[in-house]
């Protein structure tokens, strides 16, 4: 009995070694960084399937183009762009939720080492942003807690040396903060209210908080995806519909703005935080060149969204039971629904993430950042 107990521990503990290498490997290689996601509906491949929200996507006509036609809790017709980066990297899609990965205590130790995401629909920067108008998100600060979790069990696993190694060659990749520009918009007319500049502090403030947690965590490599031109998706040129269904500049230009502030915190914590590498996109800049030329894209409507309801379908979710519209070809279309790129959007935006000139990336594209040792 006592030879056997010892012989499945020495078993176990040879097991775990050998997981290691391979996950420490493949952290290493130069395809296959491991991937850790936070952010919103732009990279949510699930999570939001176990709250309590109305931003939910796990109901058909979402997912018609995924494997299966599976609707699974993504925002788009298929692989969104949380999974297109991961197909870059050499990966089926996404590593899958955090909460779905919870639900399996017995292989969760096992799975973390191969990537989680974090990623929430309707959530932001900010604790309260679409909490109004969603419910239940899981906002940016509750991602770190949660991968502050996952960190401590790593390090059950690999202990603290190996732990630290392997965080320093895994990219996180975050996405976040159209909710917060949309949630401020949305309240225009609220009472007692911050300015912009002071909304816009406010998110960098925290922002900055959490990104440095990750680092304290032991994150060291930063994929930051920028918002993208928010004021063009169907939904706000609906809003815009008297006024000719244009582009809302106004929440482009809050978006820009974004981009500016993030561009300067990041330089701010690379010049505070040793061997921090970052790289950053403006993704407003990814967006005009498709506006403008969309048929060197094979897109042929970069206005309306392909399912949904009323104008430019962007009055509500696509949503199969209700009857919407859906167009005839999902792969000439830039927006999937009334706030989301469609699969082809997504794969276009995650090819100039991974590969993309200086014009669109800074410093580095993200190809350049898993490959920085
Ligand atoms: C992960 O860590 C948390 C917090 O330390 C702990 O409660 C939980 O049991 C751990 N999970 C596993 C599967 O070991
Ligand atoms: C607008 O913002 C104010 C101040 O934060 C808040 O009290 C109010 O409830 C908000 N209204 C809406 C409709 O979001
Ligand atoms: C859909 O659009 C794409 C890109 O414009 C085109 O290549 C393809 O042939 C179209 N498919 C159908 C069925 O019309
Ligand atoms: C479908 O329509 C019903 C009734 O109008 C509405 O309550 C529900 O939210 C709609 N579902 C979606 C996904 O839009
Ligand atoms: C981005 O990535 C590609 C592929 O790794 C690389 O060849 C290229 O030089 C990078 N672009 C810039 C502007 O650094």
């Amino acid at each position: 009995m006592a030879t056997f107990s010892s012989s499945s521990i020495l078993f176990s503990f040879v097991f775990s070694l050998a997981t290691v290498a391979i996950h420490v490997a493949e952290g290493t290689g130069e395809q296959s960084p491991v991937l850790f996601i936070f952010g919103d509906s732009t990279v949510d491949v699930g999570t939001n399937n176990f709250l309590n929200t109305r931003a939910k996507a796990n109901f058909p006509y979402y997912g018609i183009d995924f494997p299966h036609s599976t609707p699974t809790g993504r925002f788009s017709n298929g692989f969104n762009t949380a999974d297109q980066i991961a197909r870059l990297f050499g990966y089926k899609c996404s590593p899958p939720p955090f909460l779905a990965l919870e639900k399996h205590p017995y292989s969760f130790k096992k799975n973390i080492l191969k990537g989680v995401n974090f990623g929430s629909a309707g959530s932001g920067i900010l604790r309260e942003t679409g909490l109004r108008q969603w419910g239940e998100v899981v906002f940016l600060e509750k991602q770190v807690q949660q991968f502050a979790l996952v960190q401590g069990n790593i390090t059950e696993t690999l202990g603290p040396k190996r732990t630290a190694y392997y965080l320093s060659k895994a990219l996180f990749l975050i996405s976040i903060g159209a909710n917060d520009l949309f949630d401020y918009s949305r309240n225009q007319s609220g009472s007692i209210r911050l300015g912009k500049q002071e909304y816009l502090t406010a998110l960098q403030q925290n922002f900055y908080v959490q990104i440095k947690k990750l680092y304290e965590l032991g994150a060291r490599k930063f994929g930051i995806v920028g918002i993208a031109a928010i004021g063009c998706c169907p939904a706000m040129r609906a809003q815009n519909y008297a006024n000719g269904g244009g582009c809302v500049t106004e929440l482009n230009d809050f978006a820009h703005a974004f981009y500016l502030a993030t561009q300067s915190l990041l330089n701010r914590l690379s010049s505070e935080l040793k061997d921090i590498k970052y790289s950053h996109s403006n993704t407003i800049a990814m967006t005009f060149p498709v506006l403008q030329t969309p048929q060197l894209y094979g897109i042929k409507d970069t206005e309306s969204a392909c399912c949904g309801l009323g104008k430019f379908n962007g009055e509500g979710p696509c949503s199969q039971l209700n009857h919407t519209d859906l167009c005839k070809n999902r792969t000439d279309h830039l927006f999937w629904d009334w706030f989301h790129p469609s699969e082809k959007a997504s794969e276009l935006a995650a090819l100039t993430l991974f590969q993309g000139g200086s014009q669109f990336m800074t410093p580095i594209n993200f190809s350049q950042l898993a490959r920085s040792p």
